[in-house]
């Protein structure tokens, strides 16, 4: 995958010049990118290099840029790529502590950071990133989206902390389970989609709007990574399949999965969780997700929230931005990587 491989909308019904348009855009945040990556300290351009150079889909800053365009409003093109580029420096942090936290050793088909360059590094690396984020956000000077920018780390932070809290809980709660997904996903997409609406000046009801449809869009996108977690095509994810069950996290397969296990079935996978499942194992239990509609489940509840996210969208002005904002709540739930 390139640095600017974007994600692939060209299946969908969007004319081609507003992709190309929404492309140009990331291309301006990679150059905005790369100029903020550069630091004194090897080891912290290393790993931001290391992250940046292993591409990933760009969607936060696309968030940016299309719910920008989608107010209908005149705005700074300048002022949306640098905070397109600050909330990509802040994904790239949370992934770089992510894969610390899961023990990942792949992410965007390469070797973590932390694989490559140890956790300590790798954390005090995604530290600085975070920091140079926040001063992007004090050059631009709107106390808003600092505001809703920083409450959103916040919540990123302590949704991975309550997800670590909640690690080999076999029987994780579904409700306790959908606020951590609110709180380290939801949120942060949520931020990007409100922070565009800012920078244009939008008012508070169309900035509403683009919250409630960057929280749903986000509910459905990390629902379908834990989906893609357990059934992705390893070469199109980049990432090993079933860290979740391997690490002991329960995601939405594994909750809809537990009601429908003999009791001997679920002591054997409750015996396996988080506890040196074999791969012949993890094919058993990832069997059952498909055939006893755990997976169908889940994804059902992702079209839900992509049905919200695309109710959200009725108050903004009818433009092509607006229709390019509804194929991207579409393609999180068929997206493959
Ligand atoms: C991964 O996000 C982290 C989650 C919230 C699931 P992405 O799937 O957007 O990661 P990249 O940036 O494309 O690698
Ligand atoms: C992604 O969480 C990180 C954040 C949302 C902060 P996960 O651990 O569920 O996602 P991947 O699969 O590693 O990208
Ligand atoms: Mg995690
Ligand atoms: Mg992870």
């Amino acid at each position: 995958m390139t640095a600017t491989a974007l994600f692939d909308l060209s299946n969908g019904r969007v004319r081609p010049e507003l992709l190309a348009q929404v492309a140009d855009e990331v291309a301006f945040v990679e150059t905005e990118l790369s100029k903020q990556l550069h630091s004194q300290v090897q080891m912290v351009k290393d790993v931001s290099h290391h992250t940046l150079d292993a591409g990933g889909k760009r969607l936060r800053p696309a968030f940016v840029a299309l719910s920008a365009k989608a107010t209908g409003l005149a705005y700074n093109e300048e002022r949306s790529r640098k905070i397109g580029a600050c909330m990509e420096m802040i994904h790239m942090a949370t992934l770089i502590h992510d894969d610390v936290i899961d023990n990942s050793a792949t992410r965007r088909g390469k070797e973590t950071a932390s694989a490559v360059y140890g956790n300590t590094g790798s954390i005090l690396a995604g530290d600085v990133l975070l920091a140079k984020a926040m001063r992007i956000l004090a050059e631009d000077g709107d106390l808003a989206i600092i505001k809703t920018t920083s409450e959103s780390v916040v919540e990123m932070a302590e949704g991975e902390v309550r997800e670590l809290e909640t690690r080999l809980n076999f029987d994780l709660d579904i409700e306790e389970h959908l606020e951590i997904l609110r709180l380290k996903t939801a949120s942060f997409i949520q931020c990007c989609c409100e922070a565009g609406g800012l920078v244009a000046g939008a008012s508070p009801e169309i900035c509403q709007a683009l919250r409630e449809y960057g929280h749903h869009v986000g509910m459905a996108f990390q629902i379908v990574d834990d989906l893609l977690d357990y059934r992705g095509d390893k070469a199109k994810t980049g990432k090993p399949v079933a860290t979740d069950f391997r690490e002991g996290q329960a995601t939405l397969p594994l909750i809809y999965l537990r009601e429908k296990l003999s009791e001997q079935e679920a002591s054997v996978a409750r015996q396996k969780f988080g506890a040196g499942v074999t791969d012949d194992e993890i094919r058993m239990i990832s069997g059952w997700m498909a055939t006893r509609d755990a997976y169908k489940h889940a994804e059902e509840l992702a079209i839900e929230h992509v049905e919200k996210a695309l109710a959200a969208l009725a108050l903004l002005p009818e433009t092509p931005s607006r229709d390019l904002l509804e194929t991207v709540a579409h393609y999180v739930v068929r997206r493959e990587l």
